[in-house]
């Protein structure tokens, strides 16, 4: 399949190209953009075959459901069969914004959009160019991360490009994205409001909002034999393809530790990365050291964390070894990522 590339300026997008994309989706077609946290594969979420589509593209399993992308309030209520009091004052803190709620469905959401669940996952995002391209495909928009399944997700086009061009109709190139992490996940369907992914909207924030909320214990067993109740949450996604292995600690001990490390693994001729920050990167001398951000400035470290885990993929690294980055507000969504790409391998120092 062809796949047409087009470049959107999310500050004076061209309409004529968002109807474009906007009649593809509405024809059952595939289109990524955008979005304020990662690039999005959308294509009609009331449509049983573009999001069997979807699927396919990304060689996802199944069980794995999509979230519905809407571009206005009065969306939500078609698609749900209660809005609890909880999630309308979350909603009207956080939406648009990265953040998808999580409702019983109505019977106009296919169980083909939600991988079997009797649930719906909603999300309305910020993106100028997302919203305008949800409304011009027909108001529902299921977008999973346009990432292949297992890879990091995108934060660029670039990162579309290279998972799924020839696969879909369409990829709006609408530059990087803000956040770089997917959004918060909150459960309404549950007695008490529970996130099941965390985000840029962190559990401080939420707690503020609704006052109780519980975090998914399978999010946070040690023991792998409890599941989040995410499907997607289960699989070892954001997986590099070399090992990596995160080192927590005190900072001089961290880089003395990652230093040797990355030495040793030089020595045996193995291609080696390392993880650090503008403040930590002169520490290192071995191996491809990559600078994820700023300790100062946490938003630039969960926006660069996927693009540097693709670059190393792109070099090969066979080894990767990073520092740990348990910021403040965005540690704990910046740390369920890196610590699922790691395979949870941690060592303390
Ligand atoms: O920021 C985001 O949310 C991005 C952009 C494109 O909006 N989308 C995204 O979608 O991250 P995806 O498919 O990569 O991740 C969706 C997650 C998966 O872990 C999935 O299992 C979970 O949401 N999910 C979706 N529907 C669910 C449901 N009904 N119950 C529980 N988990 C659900
Ligand atoms: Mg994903």
């Amino acid at each position: 399949m062809n796949t047409k590339i087009v470049k959107i300026d999310p500050a004076h997008p061209r309409m004529e190209d968002i109807r474009e994309a906007g009649r593809i989706i509405r024809e059952g077609g595939l289109v990524a953009f955008p979005t304020e946290t990662v690039y999005g594969l959308g294509g009609n979420a009331l449509d049983v075959t573009a999001s069997q589509r979807i699927y396919a593209a990304k060689g996802r399993p199944s069980d794995n459901p999509l979230i519905v992308h809407i571009a206005d309030m009065a969306s939500l209520l078609p698609l749900v069969t209660e809005i609890p009091e909880a999630a309308r004052k979350l909603a009207s803190a956080c939406w648009p914004g990265p953040l998808t709620m999580i409702f019983h469905k109505s019977s106009i959401v296919p169980l083909e959009t939600t991988g079997g669940l009797d649930s719906v996952a909603v999300r309305f995002p910020s993106h100028p160019i997302a919203c305008a391209l949800i409304r011009e495909g027909g108001g529902y928009v299921a977008a999973p991360s346009a990432n292949t399944s297992g890879r990091p997700s995108p934060t660029m086009a670039e990162h579309v490009i290279e998972d799924l061009k020839g696969k879909i109709e369409m990829i709006v190139d609408g530059g990087s994205v803000g956040i770089g992490l997917e959004s918060t996940i909150v459960d309404f369907t549950e007695k008490i409001p529970t996130i099941l992914r965390p985000g840029y909207i962190n559990e401080q924030m939420l707690r503020d909002i609704l006052g109780e909320v519980r975090m998914d214990k399978g999010l946070i067993a040690e023991d792998s034999r409890i599941h989040p109740k995410a499907p997607g949450m289960k699989y070892r996604h954001y997986a590099p393809k070399g090992s990596l292995l995160i080192v927590e600690g005190q900072t001089d001990r961290v880089a003395a530790k990652i230093e040797e490390m990355a030495r040793e693994k030089t020595a045996a001729g193995y291609t080696v990365g390392i993880i650090g920050t503008d403040e930590s990167v002169g520490r290192y001398s071995s191996g491809i050291i990559k600078s994820i951000g700023t300790r100062s400035d946490e938003e630039s470290i969960g926006r660069h964390l996927y693009s540097v885990l693709r670059e190393f993929d792109d070099c090969g690294a066979a080894y990767i070894f990073s520092e740990s980055f348990d910021t403040p507000k965005m540690g704990q969504a910046i740390m369920n990522r890196l610590l699922k790409a790691a395979g949870h391998q941690v060592i303390r120092v």
